[in-house]
């Protein structure tokens, strides 16, 4: 427990942009700030900050609260750790009453794992500085390659003993249990023996974005072939391979003030860059990048510059991968070192000054990097030449922006004295195929999802008003929202009541209320449900907000009967009392099937208005439609009504 005084100079203390800020960039606006929701997949910011009231939300998920809700949130952490977690950052004292055993076996499996990184890294660190073998062996490792002592201070570096169950044996001695030793990774159990995983090697521990340790990589100090080089942590409830990068926690600042993020390969070329003075540089240990790394990266920049040691067979290979951050709208560069160099050793030959001149004079730009080098490759081979179009107009494919794409046919169109048109000719047949696939795959996780929500939007559809479908919504949410809906079985645990229904119906789709106070009662009722907090009718009729009293109280009042829109023709032989069960989804369906109505009304229109029949849009507006009408067809089966297609 923490004591309450503690707890109030925490909270006085955690103001929220320097809180939040660690973890999102954000531009001021105002009196406020905003940036990209840390909770939401978003490409336009609607993640709002305010200094004055101490506080941040989300306009997109709703997600809102103050800096310690922020922290739970983000970090996944309880209320007390997440006190904690500000405490540390602003070095308050914690006083706290000693936990009982019986209250330290209660903390949640996470909170253990996190408790026993930390407590290993503590133990690596030591040994590599204060124990002999460690000092004789680790420690002078690292001096041989370069690092400085504050370097290896600051990545909190560590050497684990030779002895097969040191740090296993340490750590038992020290009551942690073994249990949560071995789901770390950290220890492995033989018959009758421990073992420690990393024995014999020098430590590079992996951060989380807010600098807990997660996981460790330890390289070998033998030059054993058949040995792994590099052994990492195993997968375990803190440690998710995929979602972290390499550095991030220490290059995140910089990443921000000089709006670039470099990436390179391992853990030694990110501590040599960053003891080169470039410390806005990250790894993605190993493998080709996520697209949980790429929306990290994205959090604080949209400029990447990958850089490239080895041969032009490993590039190429690499070259693929970087498609996926295209499509995610980052600007990517890449940069390619002196044949022989990697970025460790490349760093240490030169000074900052040097080393950031010739990053800046030879990286480039990422398409013409790749036009440049299949170009040498497909030299007089008119068959590899036309592989090599394909390959790079396929890459300008995943750019979402219209201009940039049309920027690069330029480009391309020059560099390798193509027409546009042909080129354009190709990007489009890709485009098509794009959208095809977005399409099967939004139509496999139809399949893969429970048979409790109805078939999703595509996401091209946006800024479609559908007012009384809007108003019937909320209808059945102030009505019957703590109504179950579908009862708990035995995929579902938990019962879903109307109003989770419809938030999730609503949040999936992206879809946002138009009229104002719809939206206002729909926020509000959202915050509650996600914040577990009980909420009846009182609450809307007694609202603060005048107007969203009398739409509450007419909407709650016996006599308001709904439209039924969603019925067509039928007869309405129940009341709804008993049949939201039914009325709800198919509320929602109707609402769905207006809103791909009038997008397609939209869409047609724009096909008329296209300006001198310009193929290209007129063939990635006909896709829409294509997308659109399918779409409806699924959702109409489901509602079972008949439907008129648009051609
Ligand atoms: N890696 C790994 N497992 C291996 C080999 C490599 O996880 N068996 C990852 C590590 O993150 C490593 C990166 O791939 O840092 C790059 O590998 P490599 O170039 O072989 O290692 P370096 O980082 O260059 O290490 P060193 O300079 O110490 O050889
Ligand atoms: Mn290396």
């Amino acid at each position: 427990m923490i004591d309450n005084n503690t707890v109030q100079k925490i909270i006085d203390t955690a103001e929220i942009v320097d809180v939040v800020n660690d973890f999102v960039s954000l531009k001021k606006r105002g009196v406020n700030y905003i940036g990209l929701c840390p909770f939401h997949n978003e490409k336009t910011p609607s993640f709002i900050v305010s200094p004055a009231k101490g506080i941040y939300k989300c306009f997109g998920c709703g997600n809102a609260g103050n800096s310690v809700r922020f922290i739970m949130e983000h970090e996944k952490l309880s209320y007390p750790e997440s006190l904690k977690h500000l405490a540390k950052k602003y070095n308050i004292e914690v006083f706290e009453k000693e936990q009982t055993t019986e209250e330290k076996e209660k903390r949640s499996e996470q909170d253990s794992l996190y408790i026993v990184s930390a407590y290993a890294q503590k133990y690596f660190t030591k040994i590599l500085h204060e124990n002999n073998e460690g000092k004789a062996i680790g420690l002078s490792y690292f001096y041989e390659r370069g690092f400085r002592l504050d370097i290896i201070k600051k990545f909190e570096l560590g050497y684990s003993l030779e002895k097969r169950d040191a740090f296993a044996k340490h750590a038992q001695k020290s009551s942690y249990k073994l249990d949560y030793l071995e789901k770390s990774g950290l220890v492995i159990k033989g018959n009758n023996n421990l073992f420690d995983r990393f024995s014999g090697r020098v430590i590079f521990p992996i951060h989380s974005i807010s600098g807990k340790v997660i996981g460790f990589g330890a390289r070998t100090l033998k030059s054993d072939k058949k040995i792994a080089k590099y052994l990492n942590s195993p997968e375990s409830q803190i440690y998710h391979k995929s979602n972290i990068l390499y550095g991030y926690y220490f290059a995140k600042q910089q990443i921000i003030k000089t709006d670039k993020c470099y990436l390179v390969e391992g853990y030694t070329d990110v501590i040599s860059l960053y003891q080169s003075g470039i410390e806005n540089v990250v790894a993605s240990s190993g493998t080709s990048l996520t697209l949980n790394q790429i929306r990290l990266i994205n959090r604080f920049t949209k400029n990447l510059t990958i850089i490239f040691d080895g041969d032009e067979a490993g590039i190429k290979a690499s070259l693929r991968g970087i498609d996926m951050v295209l499509k995610e709208g980052l600007n990517v560069k890449v940069l390619s070192l002196p044949t022989g160099e990697d970025p460790d050793s490349f760093s240490k030959s030169l000074n900052y000054d040097a080393l950031i001149k010739y990053f800046n004079n030879n990286e480039l730009d990422f398409i013409k990097f790749k036009t440049k080098l299949l170009q040498e490759e497909a030299k007089n081979d008119p068959i590899k030449s036309s592989t090599l179009i394909s390959d790079i107009v396929k890459s300008i494919s995943y750019i979402p922006d219209n201009i940039t794409r049309s920027v690069y046919i330029k480009e391309c169109s020059t560099l390798l004295n193509i027409k546009e048109e042909v080129l354009y000719n190709t990007l489009n047949s890709f485009r098509k195929k794009n959208l095809t696939n977005e399409y099967k795959k939004v139509k496999r996780n139809e399949r893969n999802q429970s048979k409790t929500t109805s078939a999703p939007l595509p996401a091209f559809i946006d800024d479609v008003y559908s007012k009384n479908e809007e108003h019937e919504i909320i209808y059945f949410l102030l009505n019957f929202g703590n109504e179950i809906l579908y009862p708990a079985n035995e995929t579902k645990n938990n019962d879903i009541a109307v109003a989770q229904y419809i938030i999730d119906e609503i949040q999936n789709e992206d879809l946002k209320f138009k009229n104002l106070i719809y939206k206002k009662i729909f926020e509000d009722y959202k915050y509650h449900i996600t914040n577990n907090i009980n909420i009846d009718e009182k609450y809307f009729t007694n609202h603060i907000n005048k107007s969203i009293c009398t739409l509450s109280a007419s909407l709650l009042s016996k006599n308001y009967k709904p439209s039924k829109i969603w019925e067509t023709g039928g007869i309405i032989v129940e009341t709804p009392e008993k049949s939201y069960k039914t009325d709800v989804p198919k509320c929602i369906i109707t609402y769905k099937l207006k809103i791909i109505q009038m997008a397609l009304r939209h869409i047609i229109q724009q096909v008329k208005e296209v300006q001198n029949n310009d193929e290209n849009i007129i063939s990635e507006l006909q896709n829409k439609i294509k997308v659109l009408n399918e779409k409806k067809i699924l959702l109409a089966k489901e509602s079972g009504q008949r439907t008129i297609l648009y051609m």
